[in-house]
């Protein structure tokens, strides 16, 4: 067992969701597994501070591990383009960070309890050490990222974070709204999500001194992949496992929050059905959850929000379609279709 400042801590938890029904998915993951260690080294190391609650939070949600996912997709893609200078695994300690402080802001905004297995930080420490520490991320995500002394870099990633930020907001003002559209509920999810996967497939294909063509594709992988993966959490809200995802279900709801199985729902639905869905939506009343999810289940609604992701996860698989086939390619598109099978 790897630790991290005292903490356990299992380096490849972030393989779990492509476990579950492909052997040679972790096969070509396990490409990646030393270069993992690598980050895990990297970002124990950057977590230094001499405040000991930032260390203590930080550390607190760090240590329960979480898939890794983006720094995991900003190493296959430097995989797939040749590249090999140790500076990958900063930056995509530099991402993990980033998505990190996302959570801990998003958990206190979304009032959620459980992250990752554990309690959330907001839970255990408090809001205001929450936000507060979430910021101490984003901070240190900038210093490693000017450290990296690449202007291209630092524009792609000031860029993301304001990004994200404005899609956080944006679905602040969407909520309670239940004449939200597909277009609108897509808007949000390729900001708060899809951006910084795109961010980190891009930053793959700068490092690797790509061309315009090729970074473009690259990005388009992570954008189409980070929609996927968004569109998938949202129908596991409805239709996973708390054990197994370490999230609450029904949060979405009971958030007021509009997602695609509602929207879908909705659009099919009778109007007495769709009555019910809208007044759920606006009063944000959970009591009501078992006859949505009865609405969502007899409507289809999971499928066809699935067949969505399915087609987000083949443009995916489309756009790189032209990069150099090797090892790492192939597991790129292995990933892109086995994230449509996750359940956390
Ligand atoms: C959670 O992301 C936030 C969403 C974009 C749905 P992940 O599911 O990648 O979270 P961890 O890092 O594995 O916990
Ligand atoms: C995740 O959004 C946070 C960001 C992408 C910034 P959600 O609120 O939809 O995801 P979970 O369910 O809390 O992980
Ligand atoms: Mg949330
Ligand atoms: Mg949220």
């Amino acid at each position: 067992m790897h630790r991290v400042c005292g903490a356990s801590f299992i380096p490849l938890a972030y393989l779990n969701f492509v476990t579950v029904n492909s052997t040679s998915t972790t096969a070509a993951l396990a490409l990646i597994a030393p270069d993992m260690q690598e980050v895990d080294s990297v970002i124990t190391q950057r977590l230094n501070t001499g405040v000991p609650l930032v260390a203590e939070v930080s550390r607190y949600i760090i240590a329960a591990g979480g898939k890794r996912l983006r720094p995991a997709l900003l190493l296959l893609m430097c995989g797939a383009l040749g590249y090999q200078e140790s500076t990958r695994f900063r930056l995509a300690a530099v991402v993990e960070f980033i998505h990190t402080a996302t959570l801990l802001h998003d958990d206190v905004v979304d009032e959620s309890t459980l992250r990752r297995g554990r309690a959330t930080a907001n839970e255990a420490f408090g809001n205001p050490a929450s936000v507060l520490v979430g910021d101490f991320l984003y901070s240190r995500a900038f210093q490693m990222m000017v450290d990296v002394g690449s202007m291209r870099v630092m524009e792609i990633l000031a860029e993301t974070t304001n990004t994200i930020a404005e899609g956080e907001v944006l679905q602040l003002m969407n909520m309670h709204d239940a004449s939200l559209d597909e277009q609108a509920y897509m808007r949000v999810i390729r900001s708060k999500t899809a951006k910084l996967f795109e961010a980190s497939t891009r930053l793959a294909a700068v490092l690797a001194n790509a061309n315009t063509e090729q970074e473009e594709q690259c990005a388009t992988y992570g954008q189409a992949l980070g929609t996927a993966f968004q569109v998938i959490d949202d129908v596991l809200d409805y239709d996973g496992s708390a054990a197994v995802m370490g999230k609450n279900l029904g949060d979405d709801l009971r958030e007021g929050k509009v997602t695609l199985p509602l929207i879908i729902a909705m659009q099919r639905s009778n109007p007495q059905q769709a009555g019910l869905i809208r007044k759920a939506i606006e009063t944000g009343a959970s009591e009501q959850l078992n006859t949505v999810l009865q609405i969502i289940q007899e409507t289809g609604a999971l499928q066809a929000t699935r067949a969505a992701a399915a087609a987000e996860a083949q443009r995916a698989m489309t756009a790189i379609t032209h990069l150099p086939t090797n090892p790492y390619t192939q597991a790129l598109l292995q990933l892109a279709a086995q994230l449509l099978e996750r359940q956390s």
